[in-house]
């Protein structure tokens, strides 16, 4: 069932998950975008329901992703599946086959498919702050801001996964099949966003490390106490779903012409633990919240920078954060995360 050609259509993986999800409500306010979903898990019915088709699978099997490409001939690929970094310290060969192979396997079908249509599938994959590996507390607070060329030494699994497929895309969209004749010119069109620590008010994030100000800021929600697994003063960059979705969607519109790398930092604001706990402190006076740092997941913390210069971001495509730390809380997080609250059982 081809689509209508004068319409876009979006392949999204990971649709089940956190970003997935907020992905879907940003694209279907674009009314010419068909959306067709995948994910290994059943989808939720509130994302269900936006998407055009949805279909249970695993970004690994060729077979299948290639149906859907060839099928809705796919203008656009979204891939967000992936193992987050602390799932993948724990299965990091699982990680390597879900996080390369699959992204290898959907970018192989797209240069094939925009091979075949004369046309560059564009493909946007989130990359992520895990890619910057620094040398512990001290380095990391010599270093501060980080640009996208510097430090690109991971010491996580997933950040050496993220960091092989940004050049991976670059490879794809760039230098393909360099020497051979038959080349042709409709290479994929290849764009990633590393992003820092996300804060969703309507999903919980589960197996990632930055998970520590989202699980606390859930708990305060719910009247729960949290015991946060990293020090007070571990500081990494932040932004919020809402912002996170739209630099995606952002940069999945922009003119190619316009984008002068592959891979761009993006990032709202910077804090530490104790930070979000004061403001958070602020907005749910109950709240209760100890600091039992464990070693190990404090240590890829530390190897993550403070913050990340969104310069580039913001002179070849408009990037501009939306909220610091206060308004975060203000205008987003407090009241989404009380009215979601207000309409779920938790
Ligand atoms: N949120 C990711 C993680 O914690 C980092 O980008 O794994």
């Amino acid at each position: 069932m081809p689509s209508d050609p004068s319409k876009r259509t979006v392949l999204l993986t990971g649709a089940a998950g956190e970003i997935g999800h907020g992905l879907v409500h940003g694209l279907r306010s674009h009314d010419d975008i068909r959306i067709i979903a995948t994910d290994l898990k059943e989808i939720p019915e509130q994302t269900r329901s936006l998407c055009d088709e949805v279909h249970v699978g695993d970004v690994c099997d060729e077979g299948l992703m290639q149906q859907l490409i060839a099928m809705h001939e796919v203008t656009d690929i979204y891939h967000l599946a992936a193992l987050l970094s602390t799932r993948a310290e724990h299965v990091p060969e699982v990680a390597h086959e879900v996080n390369v192979g699959g992204t290898w396997n959907l970018l192989k079908l797209a240069a094939a498919h925009s091979a075949s249509h004369g046309e560059r599938v564009r493909f946007i994959l989130p990359s992520t702050i895990a890619i910057y590996g620094l040398d512990g507390q001290e380095h990391k607070a010599k270093v501060g801001e980080v640009e996208e060329g510097s430090y690109n030494l991971p010491k996580t699994m997933y950040g050496a996964n993220k960091l092989y497929c940004e050049h991976l895309g670059r490879y794809y969209s760039r230098h393909y099949r360099r020497l051979a004749e038959d080349r042709g010119t409709a290479l994929v069109d290849f764009r990633s966003l590393r992003l820092p620590g996300v804060i969703a008010a309507e999903t919980r994030p589960t197996g990632g490390t930055s998970d520590f100000v989202p699980e606390m800021i859930h708990a305060a929600a719910t009247g729960q106490s949290c015991t946060c697994f990293v020090r007070p003063s571990a500081r990494i960059p932040w932004m919020t779903m809402p912002e996170c979705v739209q630099s995606l969607l952002d940069i999945g519109r922009v003119e190619s012409g316009r984008l002068t790398q592959s891979v761009y930092n993006v990032a709202s604001f910077s804090a530490s633990a104790q930070e979000v706990a004061d403001v958070l402190l602020r907005h749910f006076p109950d709240a209760r919240i100890d600091f039992e740092p464990d070693v190990n997941r404090q240590g890829i913390v530390d190897s993550w920078p403070e913050g990340v210069c969104t310069a580039r971001a913001a002179a070849d495509w408009g990037y501009a954060p939306r909220w610091n730390l206060d308004e975060a809380f203000e205008q987003y997080i407090v009241p989404a995360i009380q009215s979601h609250y207000a309409h779920t059982s938790g």
